[in-house]
């Protein structure tokens, strides 16, 4: 299924106009950025249910959020009661922005793994037009290296998973009919991703990607229906410079800033945060 439909469906636009938190990555950025945030005019794309909202608009100088699954926007306009800072905008055909419009763009939480190499390029590209020279651009994206990557794939995780979620057992005798549900359940969902990955070997298909650096993968995430783009962070280095992003700094999934991918691998998610020059 396209993504952009999985994201417009009302049930998950609706489950992430309710989360609220920051990641611990995306604190210390803050933390980082807190000196400079009250001067930037900000775009906060792929804003989604305007779960970072609450943070940034307080602190920064103007604030847009943006994203293409309208009943995203919905949501955030509802929740924060205000229409003229949300709009429906696709990352890849910005044309609502004009040039050096922005000085900071954020893409949290992997929205810019929704789509192929060659969008994600034209996003970039995009991203790249509408920043000020020197501007900055932080988004988070999937670990091709993450060390629990091949678990997503694993009969016994996706299992539990599906027992964790219907946790709503109200006697012995329906626990076990879930549990045994959730056995079949796991088994089919398990043959749909080797189907769907084109692969009867994850093990080799995910290194194979590991290999090329980047790829697409079906991993389960948006109930199996998404392809979602993994990258390692040499080849998400190697992208950025060629676009000519400077300044790249790494942020873990346990918020330490580093080079040292030992830490940055214990996550599925890298941050970046880069600064363009043009
Ligand atoms: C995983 S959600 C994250 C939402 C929000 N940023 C958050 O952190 O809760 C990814 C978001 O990116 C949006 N998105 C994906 N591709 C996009 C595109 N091409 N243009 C604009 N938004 C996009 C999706 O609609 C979705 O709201």
């Amino acid at each position: 299924m396209e993504q952009k439909k999985i994201y417009n469906q009302k049930k998950i636009s609706k489950d992430y106009a309710q989360r609220d938190y920051l990641s611990e990555a995306e604190i210390q950025i803050i933390e980082d950025l807190k000196q400079f945030l009250p001067k930037f005019n900000m775009l906060d794309m792929g804003v989604g249910g305007g779960r970072t909202t609450g943070y940034f608009l307080p602190m920064v100088n103007s604030y847009i959020g943006a994203d293409y699954a309208p009943n995203m926007i919905a949501e955030c306009r509802k929740k924060y009661r205000n229409k003229k800072i949300f709009e429906v905008v696709d990352v890849r055909n910005m044309s609502k922005f004009s040039d050096n419009m922005f000085d900071f763009i954020l893409f949290s939480y992997n929205g810019i793994d929704s789509f192929d190499l060659k969008d994600r390029e034209t996003a970039l590209g995009e991203i790249k037009r509408v920043l000020k020279n020197e501007g900055l651009f932080c988004f988070s994206s999937h670990n091709i290296n993450w060390t629990g990557l091949y678990n997503l794939f694993k009969f016994k995780n996706i299992y539990e998973k599906l027992v964790f979620k219907s946790d709503q057992r109200k006697s012995k005798f329906l626990e076990s009919i879930v549990k045994l549900i959730s056995f079949f359940k796991a088994i089919l969902i398990n043959i749909k991703l080797d189907i769907q990955n084109k692969s009867f070997n994850i093990k080799f298909h995910i290194d194979q990607l590991k290999e090329a650096g980047y790829g697409n993968l079906i991993d389960n995430s948006l109930n199996g229906k998404a392809k979602i783009f993994y990258i390692s962070f040499k080849s998400q280095i190697r992208q950025l410079k060629k676009f000519g992003f400077k300044n790249i700094s790494a942020y873990s999934i346990n918020g330490i800033k580093t080079e040292d991918e030992n830490e940055l691998n214990k996550g599925g998610w890298i941050y970046y945060l880069c600064q363009i020059e043009k």
